[in-house]
């Protein structure tokens, strides 16, 4: 549990942490943040450091309240009629959005905005029972620039994805259902970075590296 613990610290501080899932999963680690510490700066370190695709965990409930579907029940287009992923039974995907007071939604100010405003309209859902879809609708558009990810109906119990590690772990912290996940990929090569890599990565710069069993183990 020590590594699961200093994670739960480390998001009450506002800091990042790394999940790797597991090997016979994605295999990929991710730079996690609880969303409402996120700024431009975050951004910035997100896409320099990790270099995935940004994007922002809300629970289900969350999600559920805001209208916010998964992105494939959506579709009525081939493309999305098999959902064939390797290593998941499901895409967490919902709507990329941006906050309507960006501008291209892009650069790291724009959606630094939409992710710390994503933070807030997850802690306001989940503490009352009025907002819904048109409440979500008069902050935020779609497409946009972050993409929502929607968690597990019961988060761990159901998927062990970032999307319900990085939940699991802003649960456990206390705060508001929303966590931003980008996988690291290695500079070189443009795969995944390797997880000696990632835990060397996080010793060098202070950071926190967990693995999903341990977090499953843990809190789930
Ligand atoms: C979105 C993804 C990432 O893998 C992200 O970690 C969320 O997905 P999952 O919950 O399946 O791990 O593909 O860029
Ligand atoms: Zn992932
Ligand atoms: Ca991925």
């Amino acid at each position: 549990g020590g590594a699961v613990d200093r994670a739960v610290a480390a998001f009450q501080d506002g800091n990042p942490v790394l999940i790797h899932d597991a090997a016979d999963r994605e295999g990929e680690t991710d730079i996690v943040y609880p969303a409402s510490a996120v700024d431009a700066d975050a951004v910035a370190h997100l896409r320099e450091d990790a270099g995935g695709l940004i994007c922002t965990a809300v629970s289900d409930a969350v999600a559920d309240a805001a209208g916010l579907p998964f992105l494939e029940d959506e579709l009525d287009h081939p493309a999305a009629a098999d959902h064939d992923l390797a290593y998941d039974n499901r895409s967490s995907f919902s709507l990329p959005v941006n906050h309507r007071e960006t501008f291209t939604g892009i650069t790291d100010d724009d959606r630094a905005l939409t992710i710390r405003r994503l933070a807030d309209a997850a802690a306001t859902a989940a503490r009352s029972d009025g907002y819904d879809a048109e409440a979500f609708a008069t902050e935020f558009r779609t497409p946009g620039h972050v993409h929502v990810l929607r968690g597990a109906p019961d988060l761990l119990a159901d998927r062990r994805g970032h999307t319900e590690l990085g939940l699991a772990v802003a649960a456990a912290a206390g705060l508001p259902p929303a966590a931003v996940v980008c996988e690291m990929l290695d500079a070189g090569s443009g795969g995944a970075l390797t997880p000696t890599a990632a835990r060397e990565y996080a010793q060098r710069n202070g950071y926190v590296y967990v693995e999903g069993a341990a977090i499953v183990d843990r809190l789930g």
